[in-house]
Parts: C-alpha cells; structure tokens; sequence
C-alpha cells in the first residue's frame, strides 16, 4: 500500500468508492463498536447510496457544500465535507463538518490534510463551522483541536448503538 496520499476535489467518477469506504465503516462497525461515525441501524441501499451522492453533488454545484476527497492508490479513500446549515435561513452562515477515512489508510496524518484543505476552502462561503463528535473518539477530538476547534457543550446519549448509549461533543471553529 503506498503511503501517499492527494486531496483534491470531488469527482463524479468517485462515486464507486465513496460507496465502497461508506459500506465498509458499517462492516467495521461489526468489530468496532466504537467507530465514531453515526450510521444508519440498516446498512442503505445501492439505490439510496445514488441518491446520496446525486444530493451532494447538486449542494456542491449550487455552493452549500465544500467537499474535499483523499486519494491513496488510486482510489478515493476518504471525504470531508462541510454543508450549510438550512440554505436561505438566518443559520445559512455555518456549516457542518463529517470527515471519514477508510481504516486502512487512518494514523498517517490523511485526516490532518484533508481537513486542512476543506476549511481553507471553506474561507469566504462559511463564517463558522459546527460538528459533532463521539466522546470516546479521541483521535477526532484531538485532530479537531489542532484545527482550532473549541468544545461547546455535551448531548448525552445521542447516539443509540443497539442497547448501548454514546455521549457526544460539540464543537465550532469561527473561520
Ligand atoms: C478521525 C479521522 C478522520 C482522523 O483522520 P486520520 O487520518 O486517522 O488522522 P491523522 O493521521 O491525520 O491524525 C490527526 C491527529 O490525531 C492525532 N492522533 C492520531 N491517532 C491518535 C490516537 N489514537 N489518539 C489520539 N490522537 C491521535 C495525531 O497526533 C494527529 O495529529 P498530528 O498531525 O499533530 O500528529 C479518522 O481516524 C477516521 O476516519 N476515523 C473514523 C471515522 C471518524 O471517527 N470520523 C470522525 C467523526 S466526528
């Protein structure tokens, strides 16, 4: 596996691969209870995987959202992305960031980069940036204070991963 690594913009091609990183966080999620990305309790179809992607795709043509792509051996192996909040309402000013990496390719400074990258580009079209973060997920929580993030506040028990209860934090960058 090579160990380096691109970011760069979204692609339509890159379609095939997101869905592949995306399928594999919810195979991952079978032997890592702890994987700090909310998902669905069903894994989504082929189908609303297309829709997906055709949605983010749009926002990122009409400007409500930054994505930015990690590419590793020819493949993309991770996203970030930071979507406005309620296009044309008084909250229209912030966005949200998600960021996921494929395991294999997590620990070799991918995510530093890439987030790096899309909130530069987030510069001019986002005054701040809000995100979510699951309190036992460490690496997150120490790439973000890198970044210039700062803690807002905590929602207990927002996520419900079968029986099992995970606090999250919160989190806002001003740009
Ligand atoms: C969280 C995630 C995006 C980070 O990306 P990454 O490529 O693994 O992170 P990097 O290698 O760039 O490391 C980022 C920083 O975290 C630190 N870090 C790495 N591993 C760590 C660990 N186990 N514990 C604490 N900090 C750690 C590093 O020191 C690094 O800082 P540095 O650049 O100053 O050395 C990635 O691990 C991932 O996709 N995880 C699964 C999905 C997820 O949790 N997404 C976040 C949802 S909020």
């Amino acid at each position: 596996m090579a160990s380096e690594f691109v970011i760069r913009d979204l692609r339509f091609e890159d379609f095939n691969d997101l869905v592949n990183a995306y399928f594999s966080y919810y195979d991952e999620s079978k032997s890592n209870q702890n994987l700090g990305i909310t998902l669905f309790k069903r894994k989504p179809t082929l189908k609303e995987e297309v829709a997906w992607f055709k949605e983010m795709y749009v926002k990122v043509l009409d400007g409500d959202v930054i994505v930015k792509v990690a590419e590793a051996d020819g493949a993309a192996v991770g996203l970030c992305s930071v979507t406005r909040q309620r296009p044309g309402s008084e909250r229209d000013h912030t966005g949200v960031l998600g960021i996921a990496i494929k395991k294999a390719y997590r620990g070799r400074g991918v995510g530093r980069a890439l987030m790096e990258s899309t909130l530069k580009r987030c510069k001019g079209t986002f005054e701040q940036v809000i995100l979510e973060v699951f309190e036992s997920n460490a690496r997150a929580q120490s790439l973000y204070k890198k970044m210039g993030f700062k803690g807002y506040g905590k929602i207990p028990k927002a996520i419900k991963r079968g029986e099992r209860y995970i606090n999250v934090n919160l989190m806002y960058l001003c740009l």
